[in-house]
């Protein structure tokens, strides 16, 4: 008998309205059902809605330093759990248990940095041009936040939406994707277990054309926080634009790897192949494009080719697995339809790009690590995000053609340089368009305490990550108080012309 898992409303766990479920299963080994969820949709989002207005009042008027208490012990829970969590996450994902355990981790970095940032939730004090008052600001909820969180990241990326939206006291509506609701059962069982009051969070499970149309349209909830495909985030921000919603979005990116003549040349291939096939490529800031300059095209490809053959592919819960499964068959089928698109457009396959069958893995959505070398910029499959284990190789006469390739996308979240040039490092970070560059590193790797976001199509402004969060999810009140005892005009008192 699989586990049957419910939506969480209220404080009380409960089944959607419709009656309905959807099952869970491992994508590495499709007979095995994760769990049964419920398939909720818009009166299940309307009731959540409604528990977290009501809740909002109380949670906000708390101290910020008894929200950041259950915050904290929350993340000491995660503590406590972090293998089971992670071996939920490998099942119900994919990805191999060291990078669930980072994931988790990340989780658990986010939980403590909100627990200090209680005390650090600044606003600005400036003299003001009057005599006798005081100006300075301070930090607001909004009041209810509705997170729509991706499969990839299913522990990481819901307590980087969740901690910072509940530590300046908004209530939460809580959408995971459905391909990972396991994990996010659990974080919920864990902020209910560390004192969470009643209504503050909300689960909802369900698709995000039920569920998650349904929470961008709602109108009491007030700010949206999403991480997806940059389709889904522009919808979003178009019926979002239609009430005046905050949103925030984390969207889309096609990664590229530089690596220089003068690199040291072992490392960047550590780097790509971490960045290109962790996580089986499926992350936003995954290496999608390799770009090497031109004299040592040839060579690094050899030894790209060589290491890349090497990779285990398998369940992650096996200790000797490199690389699991992508998470479903619908995105199989889209990476397996980019591998055609790569081979019609003429680059050249040079290893991979076939369904991975062997042994158990035949009952899962495995792909071989794929390579494509000869890739020209304009073509499909170094523009478009792919998210899967498929990286394009270009080449690049010098630093200022690498950096235009790098820059001729339409996305811009993160980028990598190899080089031992000063120069050559400081110009690509200088001039490359991404929210984030990695010198002699991946473009993965992001810390929690750092901003993370991109710009072009890859987000709406907005980062995640450390204080920038909490921008997120915080109305800024300007305070202005005058203790002069008369009447005192700014602008018109004061002419700073004379
Ligand atoms: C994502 O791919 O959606 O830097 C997030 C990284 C991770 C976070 C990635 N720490 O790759």
């Amino acid at each position: 008998m699989s586990e049957k898992f419910q939506n969480y409303i209220n404080g009380e766990w409960v089944d959607a309205v419709s009656g309905e479920t959807f099952e869970n299963r491992n994508p590495a080994n499709w007979d095995e059902v994760v769990g049964i969820f419920p398939s909720s949709d818009e009166r299940d989002v309307a009731r959540a809605a409604a528990a977290a207005k009501e809740a909002k009042e109380k949670w906000a008027e708390l101290t910020v330093t008894e929200r950041a208490k259950i915050l904290g012990k929350a993340g000491d829970i995660m503590v406590e759990k972090k293998e089971e969590i992670s071996r939920l996450m490998t099942r119900e994902m994919g990805k191999i248990l060291k990078e669930t355990m980072g994931d988790t981790q990340e989780g658990i970095d986010t939980a403590f940095y909100a627990y200090g940032e209680a005390r650090r939730l600044y606003g600005i004090t400036t003299p003001s041009e009057l005599n006798d008052k005081i100006t300075y600001t301070t930090v607001k909820p909004i009041g209810v936040a509705g997170l729509i969180t991706p499969w990839n990241f299913p522990m990481a990326i819901p307590c980087w939406k969740s901690f910072p939206a509940l530590l300046v006291g908004n209530s939460v509506v809580f959408k995971p994707a459905s391909d990972t609701p396991a994990t996010a059962t659990m974080l919920v069982r864990i902020f209910e277990e560390a004192g969470m009051p009643r209504g503050v969070v909300n689960l909802v499970h369900g698709t995000g054309g039920k569920v998650g149309e349904a929470i961008i349209k709602h109108p009491d909830i007030g700010v949206i926080s999403f991480t997806g495909s940059s389709a889904v985030g522009s919808r979003i921000a178009e019926v979002a634009g239609k009430s005046l919603k905050r949103v925030s979005l984390e969207l889309g990116g096609k990664n590229p790897e530089i690596v220089m003549d003068d690199a040291d040349l072992e490392l960047a291939l550590e780097g790509v192949l971490w960045g290109a096939f962790g996580t089986t490529g499926q992350r936003c800031t995954a290496t999608s494009r390799l770009i090497l300059h031109e004299p040592i095209y040839n060579k690094f490809i050899e030894m790209l080719r060589e290491r890349t053959k090497q990779l285990r592919l398998g369940n992650g819960l096996d200790e000797s697995t490199d690389v699991g499964p992508v998470i479903n068959e619908a995105q199989m089928t889209k990476i397996m339809n980019y591998i055609e698109i790569g081979k019609n457009e003429g680059a050249k396959l040079i290893l991979g790009g076939k369904r991975y069958v062997k042994g158990e893995c035949r009952k899962g959505w495995f792909i071989e690590p794929t390579i494509f070398i000869d890739v020209n910029p304009q073509m499909r499959i170094a523009q478009e995000e792919i998210f899967g284990p498929v990286l394009s190789v270009l080449k690049a006469k010098d630093l200022d053609e690498a950096v235009k390739i790098a820059n001729n996308v339409v996305y811009g979240l993160s980028s990598s340089i190899y080089t031992t040039n000063l120069r050559n490092a400081m110009k690509a970070v200088e001039k490359l368009e991404a929210g984030i560059t990695y010198v002699n590193a991946p473009t993965i790797g992001a810390e929690c305490h750092l901003p993370f976001g991109g710009v072009k199509n890859t987000g709406n402004g907005h980062r995640e990550g450390g204080r920038w969060a909490y921008e997120i999810f915080s109305e800024i009140k300007t305070v202005y108080i005058d203790y002069s005892g008369k009447l005192q005009k700014a602008q018109i008192d004061v002419d700073t012309n004379k």
